[in-house]
Order: structure tokens, then sequence, then C-alpha cells
């Protein structure tokens, strides 16, 4: 009998830079509830999945040799809870992972959760599942706080533990310059360093969100420069000392303002224009405090079909 072997599905999926990251407290699940500004940014990740006899995952490109191919990885947590929630077996769904790196690994720039999402929206269409994003998101939220915002992309406000969100308007485009650094920073760590630095002193907090969400409406970069901020840069910092030299070679460059990406180590530079960032770009790169310089824009769409571009 012939059998029809279904063709694999790509998705292109972006990373993510928090604008605003306000740390509350801890919950009794262990996670801090935030308030937080994503923006998905022109770094991006290729996710494929196809039809194998030999299930499993495979990584290549940025950063491949540290993430890990085991059920530790985020997408193929993915793939197994769709499989679940669609009555396949978990332990044997059938498919390979295979996995492009754009995004910096263990960088604060959520590249795993991103796997996550695009694993989730391409298995939709291999399986022809015909989920809704909706239904997608509520998957993606127990995969990871930041999966839900990979999948909708653009500019988001989150709470909870980020994973509430709620589209944000985002006039024009912003210019960013992101340094990475040489290692990788774990998020648990960053979190539970912060904690320790708010038992022993009162570390500055970001101040409300809502002037933020103002200047993203002006689309005015000067405007949302002064107002960036982030609770988790103290204890970044404090982990990785040499991010303050990184932090200050940026400005020094010419950038707006700088800032530790989520839990760090990227730091993320934001510039008056295109040409400004590459300007930034190229001066940071030739001061020697981090691994490498890229120029990204946001805000970009989230996760989405590039086998044959459709949105969804
Ligand atoms: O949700 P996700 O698995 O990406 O979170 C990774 C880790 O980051 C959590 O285990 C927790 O230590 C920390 N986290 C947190 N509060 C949040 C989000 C993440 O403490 N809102």
């Amino acid at each position: 009998m012939l059998s029809v072997v279904p063709t694999p599905i790509t998705v292109r999926v972006p990373a993510k830079v928090n604008l605003h990251l306000s740390v509350g407290d801890t919950r009794e699940d262990g996670y801090h509830e935030l308030v937080t500004v994503f923006q998905a940014l022109s770094m991006t990740d290729e996710v494929t999945v196809h039809i194998a006899d030999e299930p499993g995952i495979e990584v290549r490109g940025e950063g491949a040799d540290s993430v890990p191919t085991g059920p530790s990885n985020l997408a193929w947590k993915a793939v197994r809870a769709l499989a679940e929630r669609c009555g396949r077996d978990p332990d044997e769904p059938g498919v390979r992972v295979s996995i492009n790196k754009g995004i910096p690994v263990a960088g604060g720039m959520a590249g795993g959760s991103a796997d996550a999402a695009a694993a989730l929206l391409a298995l939709n269409h291999l399986w022809r599942l015909e989920m809704g994003r909706d239904e997608l998101a509520g998957i993606a939220a127990d995969i990871g706080s930041d999966v839900p915002f990979a999948l909708q992309g653009g500019t988001a406000l989150g709470t909870g533990r980020g994973e509430q969100l709620i589209p944000v308007l985002a006039r024009h485009t912003f210019h960013w310059v992101i340094a990475l650094d040489r290692r990788g920073l774990e998020t648990p760590g960053v979190f539970s360093e912060l904690d320790r630095l708010r038992e022993e002193s009162r570390p500055n907090r970001v101040g409300e969100v809502e002037p933020v969400l103002e200047a993203l409406a002006s689309g005015d970069p000067r405007q949302l420069a002064l107002l960036l901020g982030n609770d988790l840069q103290a204890a970044a910092v404090s982990l990785r000392p040499g991010l303050r030299r990184t932090l200050r070679a940026g400005v020094q460059a010419g950038a707006l303002a700088g800032i530790v990406s989520g839990s760090g180590p990227t730091c993320a530079f934001l510039c008056t224009d295109a040409d400004a960032a590459v300007r930034v770009a190229a001066e940071l790169s030739g001061a020697g405090v981090c691994r490498t310089v890229r120029v990204a824009q946001g805000p970009v769409p989230g996760a989405r079909l590039v086998t044959d571009d459709r949105a969804d």
C-alpha cells in the first residue's frame, strides 16, 4: 500500500529582550511574580520537525554543543506535552526535531523557550491537529514562562510568571545591538542571587511599567532608553561582574542605553536608528568586552511557518 509521509515542517522563532522586568515576591510554587515588557527581536532559531523511526533531537548552529539533546530540552518537552494532549505515546512520538540555533544559548533571550514554541507550532501542522493559538499558548505556559511569548511575538506586557500576555502597541521599529558573553548564566541561579541580594540589602527596583508603554506607543527610542530597567540586572552583574564593563562600553560606543537581557548575560543596547546600531556594533566589537556582537530589530512576529510562509 502506498503511504504518504508528510513533508517536514520548519518554523522560525524569535529571541526576546525584556525592556522592563519588575521582579516581585516569591510565590508558593517557587516562581517570582513578574511585570515585564517583552519585545521579540530579529535573531531567530529554525526548528524542523519530521516523521522518523528514530525519535530524538539534534542541534546545530551557534552554541549547539552546550544544548542538551535529552529529555531536558524544552523543544523535546513540547513534543511530549503535545503528544500527550492528543493521545499519542509521549515516549515514542515518532518525530525528529532539528534545531538550528541563531539565538544565544543560556543568554537571557529565551532561546530554549523559543525552540519549544516552534516545536509546538510545527507539530500542530505536521500532525494536522488544527489547534488554535490560544490552545497552543495554554500548553506553552506549562512548558516554561517565556514560551507563550515566543509564540506570540511582537511587544507584550507579561504578568504572572511572565506567561500571561497582553499585546502592546509599539510604533516604529527599534534598533538594538546585542553583546553576547563568552559563557551563559542559568536562570534559576540568577533569580536566587536576586533573592540573596534582597536579603542582604535593598537593590534598586525598576519603576512603574506605564511610562514604558507610553514610550513604546510614541515610538521615540530616546524616551524609551530612559525607561529601560531590569530587576535581574543587579543579580546578573553580581554573578558576572564583567558585565558592568560591557554595559559601559556600549553606551561609550554611542548607544542610548544598555540593559542586561532577562537573566543575562547577554546585554542589549538601544540605538537611535539602524545606522547608529551598525556604528555602535562595530565599535563595541573592537572594545574586547564580549564574545561577539549582533545587530537586531524589534518588534518582529512570533513563531511562524517558513515552509510556505503561512501566518499560523
Ligand atoms: O518558567 P521557566 O522554566 O522558564 O523558569 C526557569 C526558572 O527561572 C524557574 O525554575 C525559576 O527558578 C526562575 N523563574 C522565577 N520566576 C519566574 C520565571 C522564572 O523564579 N517568573
